[in-house]
């Protein structure tokens, strides 16, 4: 087990003797008696509103009105901060694969992409940076005035990450700050917290002291304080729509903050009636259950015509039935064990309403559980009225509705309160281009005979509504953790 007693404050490795917390992986593993166990992993700091508040002081000291040495710093240099940091990330590989597997349940091959994309997700927003520092330099805007236009930071940044993507998302948001001069503090998830212990070091020794800051500890002891503080300017979470509105409230002048969040998604799919299948199947598979399904970019509800919604289930049920569940390190596993605690009770709880109102489980095996691992359920039909139909499940059940007009689909989109990505899946193009105008106003990505995902990080991620508040990709990031600035000088 890996029990950390320290955390990344102000350039330094302070020691932790205080509160801890335990981690136990959600695999579980027989002992001699056949009794699953749950495995402990190790322990984090438990920090308090104290921590929380010298955290947020080193970096407002670094950040020092943008006086600091790293706000001040060249952009050039700021890089190469960052290609070390980027050597020093990739030794960390193996230990950090590791973690994510065993933290949260994903299985090695995802856990394996999480880092590497991780890792090309910096190098890409390195040269994202360079092409944008070469367009700065100074030109005669207008007679008689030169003019310099910056890309200039913005403050202190609070960057909180999720669960499912503990090192990616985390690091999409904290990478661009950090390389356009803010100083950060940075809340580690609940699960998938160890993992950044290993990279802690990492970060001391590539920038200078306070520009990087940890955050342990339950968010309800640590973040009010600092939000409640107005020292924060830019808060970034990945995560839920109730913790962005209460932690947005907590800022004494929100209309000064600048928030940059991924939040809640209830993204859906469309089969129309010429749908290839196959290709519908293969797609709704991987984006309503990789990772099980926890992805905020999942396909979360499934709408088919009532001509092929039988054809559709008939294949697509035991596609789904057939995904290997097992333990995340075995080759060819699909299904994991679930890391939030009574999440397969949560699970069955959404089925059983769905049963109340006349739907049913109608894959074999679909909801089965053992200890924290769920056999993906395809749940049919789903009706107006049953929780699935708007609730974001966030696991691997299945809710298909079957609707004979796509009108209804797009009051279904209209009527939601999120509006992240959808899906239409048909071979017709003037009926996909009927309907490609209305869902791009109501979602922030419409993908053609694909499934709904984030990828390539090149492309702007985002949402409507409740889904999202600022842009992120790539470029995106780096102008959403900056601002443009600007320098007129009299040219006499
Ligand atoms: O959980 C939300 C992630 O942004 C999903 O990313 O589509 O690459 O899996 P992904």
């Amino acid at each position: 087990p890996i029990h950390q007693r320290e955390y990344l404050l102000n350039g330094e490795m302070r020691p932790w003797t205080g509160n801890v917390s335990e981690v136990y992986s959600p695999v579980c593993i027989p002992d001699e008696n056949g009794t699953l166990q749950r495995q402990l992993l190790g322990s984090f700091p438990v920090a308090g509103p104290k921590e929380a508040l010298e955290a947020l002081e080193a970096a407002v000291a670094a950040y020092d009105n943008g006086r600091g040495e790293w706000p001040q710093m060249a952009v050039a240099q700021r890089i190469a901060c960052m290609e070390t940091f980027i050597g020093k990330m990739l030794e960390q590989r193996s230990l950090v694969i590791n973690l994510i597997m065993w933290e949260i349940g994903k299985n090695l091959a995802d856990a394996t992409k999480e880092f590497d994309r991780t890792v090309k997700y910096i190098y890409d927003t390195i040269d994202t940076l360079k092409n944008m520092d070469r367009n700065s330099s100074r030109f005669r805007i207008e007679e008689g005035i030169i003019g310099q236009i910056r890309r200039s930071p913005l403050g202190v940044v609070l960057a909180m990450g999720p669960f499912n993507y503990p090192l990616n998302e985390t690091y999409t948001t904290l990478i661009p700050a950090i390389l356009m001069g803010n100083t950060i503090l940075f809340k580690t998830p609940k699960h998938g917290s160890l993992l950044h212990y290993p990279l802690l070091e990492a970060f001391r020794t590539s920038f200078p002291k306070g520009v990087v800051n940890s955050l342990y500890g339950r968010g309800a002891d640590v973040v009010p304080p600092v939000m409640q503080s107005g020292k924060v300017n830019v808060l970034t979470l990945i995560g839920s729509s109730r913790v962005a509105d209460e932690l947005q409230r907590q800022h004494p002048k929100l209309n000064r903050l600048r928030s940059i969040m991924s939040l809640d998604a209830k993204n859906a799919a469309i089969i129309l009636p010429d749908a290839d299948l196959d290709v519908a199947v293969k797609e709704c598979l991987l984006g309503t259950l990789s990772f099980n399904g926890q992805r905020c970019t999942a396909i979360k509800i499934i709408w088919a015509h009532r001509s092929v919604a039988d054809e559709f289930l008939k294949r697509f049920n035991p596609e789904v039935s057939n995904l290997q569940p097992g333990m995340p390190w075995a080759s060819g596993v699909q299904i994991t064990p679930l890391p939030e605690p009574n999440k397969t009770r949560y699970l069955a709880d959404i089925i059983a309403d769905a049963e109340a109102g006349g739907a049913s489980i109608v894959n074999e095996g679909g909801g089965e559980t053992e200890a924290s691992l769920f056999r993906p359920a395809v749940v049919y039909p789903v009706r107006e009225g049953m929780r699935l139909y708007r609730e974001e499940q966030f696991g691997p059940v299945i809710p298909v509705v079957v609707y004979d007009d796509e009108e209804e689909f797009i009051q279904y989109l209209i009527t939601d309160d999120h509006g992240m990505q959808a899906s239409i899946f048909g071979t017709d193009p003037e009926a996909i281009a009927r309907l490609i105008d209305p869902l791009v106003n109501l979602v922030s990505r419409v993908n053609i005979n694909a499934q709904c995902q984030r990828g390539p990080d090149t492309f702007p991620f985002t949402g409507r509504k409740d889904s999202a508040e600022g842009t992120l990709s790539v470029e995106d990031a780096l102008r959403s953790f900056s601002i443009r600035s600007a320098v007129a000088t009299k040219d006499t």
